[in-house]
């Protein structure tokens, strides 16, 4: 494993800016570079709830993750991982259970790099760089497969990343192989980011973010809801991050729309 404090970014990861280092930005991280500061900087200018956004995003995953090991579940397959800072999937698993498995995918190089320093040489963690648009590669992948039994039930987490799949990537079609691929009793948990609760703000968000490597596109409730056709939604359904299992400490509870994120989770 390559140490990321020797990792030398290239200079197209200088210029380029990055979803993965832009959220870790808005979180408050300091995985980041100049360019990525700036379009974080011209999207807070638009919508200045952005980190409330992110804060509220970290928070649901956790909320999932907590849920999710409370019904069982001992795999994790988290898809668009991002730089996993406190609070990361295994760090919150584990506290139900140390042996809980996970496979951290992310297609950005850095976000890897952070992973795989921060998960070492733990057997019972995965770190793959692959695109959430080739889930037959993910699902195939050795690394991936030595941690995952995929005849055992997986919580597989869409949390942030389904949109910046746009509708020409087929995002119901990659959900549908996922569906295929896991066994009867996994999970599917969705974070996205929606136009519904405040559609000017969230329209000029995602012509900012046409100037990074994954533009976005913002969808409504039916548009979400109907990403789990095939899975039984737990209660409460398709709602608010906050509104999602809330608890005493959850970020905008009284204005749950500020968080920007449509989130559900279902079960096979
Ligand atoms: C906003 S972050 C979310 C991180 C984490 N899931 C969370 O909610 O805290 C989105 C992540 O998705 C990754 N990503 C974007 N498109 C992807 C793709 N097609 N395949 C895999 N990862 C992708 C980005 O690199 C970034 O790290």
């Amino acid at each position: 494993m390559q140490d990321p404090a020797l990792w030398v970014p290239d200079q197209a990861y200088l210029e380029r800016p990055s979803a993965a280092r832009i959220y870790d930005y808005l979180l408050g991280g300091a995985h980041n570079f100049a360019c990525d500061r700036a379009v974080a900087e011209q999207a807070l200018a638009v919508k200045p709830d952005l980190r409330t956004q992110a804060v509220a995003n970290r928070d649901f995953l956790g909320r999932a993750v907590e849920y999710l090991t409370g019904v069982g579940i001992r795999q994790f397959l988290d898809i668009g991982s991002g730089i996993p800072a406190v609070g990361s999937v295994h760090e919150v698993a584990r506290r139900a259970d140390p042996d809980v498995r996970v496979v951290y995918v992310d297609q950005d190089a850095v976000a890897v790099a952070h992973a795989q320093a921060i998960v070492g040489d733990d057997p019972r963690v995965a770190v793959v760089r692959e695109d959430l648009r080739h889930p037959d590669r993910i699902l195939g992948d050795p690394r991936a497969r030595a941690v995952l039994d995929l005849d055992q039930p997986v919580a597989v987490l869409l949390v942030a990343i389904l949109h910046v799949i746009p509708d020409s990537d087929d995002p119901h079609g990659i959900i549908a192989l996922l569906h295929g691929a896991v066994a009867p009793g996994s999970y599917l948990v969705i974070a996205h980011g929606t136009a519904d609760g405040a559609p000017d703000e969230a329209r000029q968000l995602e012509t900012v973010s046409r100037n990074t490597d994954t533009p976005m596109t913002m969808r409504s409730r039916p548009d979400v809801a109907r990403f789990f056709g095939g899975w039984d939604l737990v209660e409460p359904g398709v709602v608010w991050a906050p509104q999602w299992h809330p608890r005493p400490d959850t970020v905008v509870p009284d204005d749950p729309a500020r968080s920007g994120n449509l989130v559900a989770v279902g079960r096979r």
